[in-house]
C-alpha cells in the first residue's frame, strides 16, 4: 500500500507558486491579493481559514482577513462583498462556508465577481466548469485531480466511484473526473445518501472518492482489493492517545481499509492541503488575467 502524501505534493505546488510570484514581484507586476471573509467563530472554519493565510505567507501571496461576529444581517455582508468586489487590491477572494444559518449561501456567493470568485462557487463558475469553458475550479476537486495526477495515478478509463453530492465536493468532482482528458477519462458513478446497496457501487471502483462527512464511513469490506481511496472528510474525534484529547480521522476507516488499497490518501496530510494549494493557484490565475 501506498500513501498518497498531500502535503509533500502541496509543498512542491507551493515552491512552484513562490516562483511565478518571485517572478512578478521582480518585473514589477502585481503581487497577487487573496481575501477571506470569516463569519462566526465556527473552530473548523477558523481552522480552514488560518491555513488559508499561512500558505498566503508562505509563497509571498498577500492576504487579508475579515472577520465578522455571527450575527451580521444579510445587507451588511452583501456591503462587504460589494466592496470587495470593488478593490482593485483584491484579485480574488473567498467567503468561508458554512455560513451562519440565517444568511443565504446563494445570495452571498452569486455576488461575487465571478472574475474574483477564486472558490469557484459562483453560479456562472459552476456553469462554465460544466461546459468545460475556462473558469475558476472549485479548490476541493481540482486539488483532487491535481493530486492524483502528480502521483502518477492512471485514471483513463478506470471507474471512479465518488460517494457525496456536495456542491463543494461531490458534484463538481464527478464533472472533472470524467472530463476528456489524460487527467481524467474515467467512467464516473456518484453515489450519495440516497444510495440503495451503496457497497455493491463502491466494491466495483477502481478509484474510490469519499466525501460523504461521516467518520470512518467507508469500512473494510466496501473496498476492493488493489483500489486508490481518496479521503475528503476531516472529523475531530475522541482519543485517549494524544496530548489534545483528540485526534483527527476521514470518512474512511484507515486503519482497516488502508491493508487493501494499491494506494489511499491520509487523513490529515491528504486532500486538505492540496485544496489549499488549489485556491492559491486561483488566486495567482485572478491576478494574470
Ligand atoms: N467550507 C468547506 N470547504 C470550503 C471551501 O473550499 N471553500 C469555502 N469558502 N468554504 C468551505
Amino acid at each position: 500500500m501506498e500513501r498518497i502524501d498531500g502535503k509533500e505534493i502541496a509543498a512542491r505546488v507551493k515552491e512552484e507558486l513562490a516562483t511565478e510570484i518571485a517572478d512578478r514581484a521582480r518585473k514589477g507586476k502585481k503581487i497577487p491579493h487573496l481575501a477571506a471573509v470569516l463569519v462566526g467563530n465556527d473552530p473548523a472554519s477558523e481552522t480552514y481559514v488560518a491555513a488559508k493565510v499561512k500558505a498566503c505567507q508562505a509563497i509571498g501571496m498577500k492576504s487579508t482577513e475579515l472577520r465578522f461576529p455571527a450575527d451580521i444581517n444579510e445587507e451588511q455582508l452583501l456591503e462587504v462583498v460589494d466592496r470587495l468586489n470593488s478593490d482593485v487590491d483584491v484579485d480574488g477572494y473567498i467567503v468561508q462556508l458554512p455560513l451562519p444559518r440565517h444568511l443565504s449561501e446563494e445570495k452571498i456567493l452569486s455576488r461575487i465577481d465571478p472574475a474574483k470568485d477564486v472558490d469557484g462557487f459562483h453560479p456562472l463558475n459552476a456553469g462554465k466548469m460544466l461546459l468545460g469553458l475556462p473558469a475558476h475550479l472549485p479548490a476541493t476537486p481540482a486539488g483532487i485531480v491535481e493530486l492524483l495526477a502528480r502521483h502518477g495515478v492512471k485514471t483513463a478509463g478506470k471507474h471512479c466511484v465518488i460517494v457525496g453530492r456536495s456542491n463543494i465536493v461531490g458534484t463538481p468532482l464527478s464533472v472533472l473526473m470524467s472530463r476528456k482528458n489524460p487527467r481524467a477519462n474515467c467512467t464516473v458513478t456518484l453515489c450519495h445518501g440516497g444510495t440503495t446497496d451503496l457497497k455493491r457501487f463502491t466494491l466495483q471502483a477502481d478509484i474510490l472518492i469519499v466525501a460523504i462527512g461521516s467518520p470512518r464511513f467507508i469500512t473494510a469490506d466496501m473496498v476492493k482489493e488493489g483500489a486508490i481511496v481518496v479521503d475528503v472528510g476531516v472529523h475531530r474525534v475522541p482519543s485517549t492517545t494524544t496530548k489534545s484529547g483528540y485526534r483527527l480521522v476521514g470518512d474512511v476507516d484507515f486503519d482497516n481499509v488502508a491493508p487493501r488499497c494499491s494506494a489511499i490518501t491520509p487523513v490529515p496530510g491528504g486532500v486538505g492541503p492540496m485544496t489549499i494549494v488549489s485556491l492559491l493557484r486561483n488566486t495567482l490565475q485572478a491576478t494574470t488575467r
